[in-house]
């Protein structure tokens, strides 16, 4: 498996980074299965698996539990669970005492968090305390009730400006890897250059030290839409509706289950149980 400190030297021998969401048991045995090197246990379960419209709602208690799931189906695999809103905010204290709970009692490796200014100090305290952080910049949906919708991000020179200082930011503070979410390519590329920490695009082209996507993005499963930056591999979507139709139309008509799913028991034993 992985250690946080593998994903520098990742970056110093120019092999791509793959990271991918998992949120339950069989979606993490699959990327584990896969071939992926780090699991990230998102927020972004609010959305694709708890069927709320943003990530805001998404609490420690949820975080815990998928992550716990995430760990039993793969036991090999570096995992990054998502602080949820607001428990990196209040205080340093606060923060030490969330992170811990999301490593501790689910057996995640790292944390990550997002934004620079106001939570340099917590990735600062968090490492201090032992325990990886990994940052992310550019489009944080966590903010996007300020940022006013989910939109490309560094677009004009003072915004890039600010983009590059707070990944060396988090970079002094401690990050081992930073995931940048939805910036043009080119910033994305200057930015992977200004650090030594790996950056992780989504939405960041392919100058960067490594990629990120959704679990259910990729394979088309639940999601009805999905960003530009989203390649879907497969649209499992038909596929499973036409199987559940199937299921339905078999039941109701009984051509399910047939003989074969069915159990039998010897005729003498039949007639016994009618005295
Ligand atoms: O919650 C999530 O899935 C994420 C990735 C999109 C980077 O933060
Ligand atoms: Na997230």
């Amino acid at each position: 498996m992985k250690q946080s400190t593998d994903f520098l030297k990742m970056k110093e021998s120019k092999e791509k980074i793959v990271m991918l969401t998992a949120y339950d048991y069989p979606s993490a045995k699959q990327a584990e299965q896969a071939g992926v090197d780090v699991i990230l246990v998102g927020d972004s379960l609010g959305m694709v698996v708890l069927g709320y419209d943003s990530t805001v709602p998404v609490t420690m208690e949820d975080m815990i539990h998928h992550t716990k799931a995430v760990k039993r189906g793969a036991k090999n695999t570096f995992i990054v669970v998502d602080m949820p809103f607001l428990s990196y905010h209040l205080s340093g204290r606060d923060t030490i005492l969330n992170a811990g709970r999301l490593i501790q009692e689910t057996g995640a490796h790292a944390v990550k968090l997002e934004g620079a200014d106001e939570v340099i100090d917590q990735i600062a305290a968090l490492t201090k305390a032992g325990i990886p952080v990994c940052g992310h910049l550019g489009l944080t949906p966590q903010s996007v009730g300020v940022l006013g919708g989910y939109k490309v991000q560094g677009k004009d020179a003072k915004d890039a400006m600010k983009l590059l200082q707070d990944a060396k930011k988090c970079e002094e503070a401690g990050a081992f890897a930073i995931v940048l979410e939805c910036v043009p390519k080119q910033l994305a590329e200057e930015v992977a250059k200004n650090v030594t920490i790996p950056i992780i695009g989504i939405g960041a082209g392919v100058d960067v030290d490594g990629q990120v996507l959704v679990y259910h993005d990729i394979l088309g499963y639940g999601v009805e839409r999905v960003p530009k930056f989203v390649k879907q591999y497969y649209s499992l979507n038909p596929f499973i509706i036409e199987s559940i139709q199937s299921y339905v139309k078999e039941v109701k008509s009984e051509q399910f289950p047939e003989d074969k799913h069915s159990y039998t028991m010897k005729e003498r034993e039949l007639s016994g149980l009618y005295g």
